[in-house]
């Protein structure tokens, strides 16, 4: 089943920019990130218990090139160099997903951008 959706617009942005301009994205917006290395979006998520979880992020990428981001949680990076691939369009959303280790209660989840293109856009984080 679906998790619970975290969308990108209410999560925490370093470098970055909530916009609404590629239609279909969830919620009211999706997160422009600069286009530089470093940027980032940081997501607090509940675990009810602790253990292995599928997080699954929705994006889009309008160009050619791989906007390839680290997936952090709780500060440990689980997928480094994560593909965020082009998806055609910048109104083309796709989705990819990192398993990862949560522990119970709070959790952060960062993405950050690795490349001086910036990150995807990015619609949400379903956990
Ligand atoms: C365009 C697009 C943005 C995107 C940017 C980029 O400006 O409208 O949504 O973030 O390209 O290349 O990162
Ligand atoms: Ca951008």
């Amino acid at each position: 089943p679906p998790g619970n959706r975290y969308e990108a617009e209410n999560a925490t942005i370093s470098q970055g920019v909530v916009e609404s301009n590629h239609a279909g994205f969830s919620g009211t917006g999706f997160v422009n990130y600069d286009n530089v290395a470093g940027s980032y979006v940081e997501f607090t998520v509940n675990a009810a218990a602790a253990g292995t979880a599928t997080l699954t992020l929705r994006y889009a990428n309008g160009t050619t090139a791989n906007r390839a981001m680290d997936i952090a949680v709780n500060g440990t990076v689980v997928a480094a160099a994560k593909p965020f691939n082009g998806t055609g369009a910048w109104t083309t959303w796709q989705s990819t997903t990192v398993s990862a280790q949560l522990i119970a209660g709070a959790n952060t989840v960062r993405a950050t951008a690795t490349t001086a293109n910036g990150g995807p856009n990015l619609d949400y984080l379903e956990v």
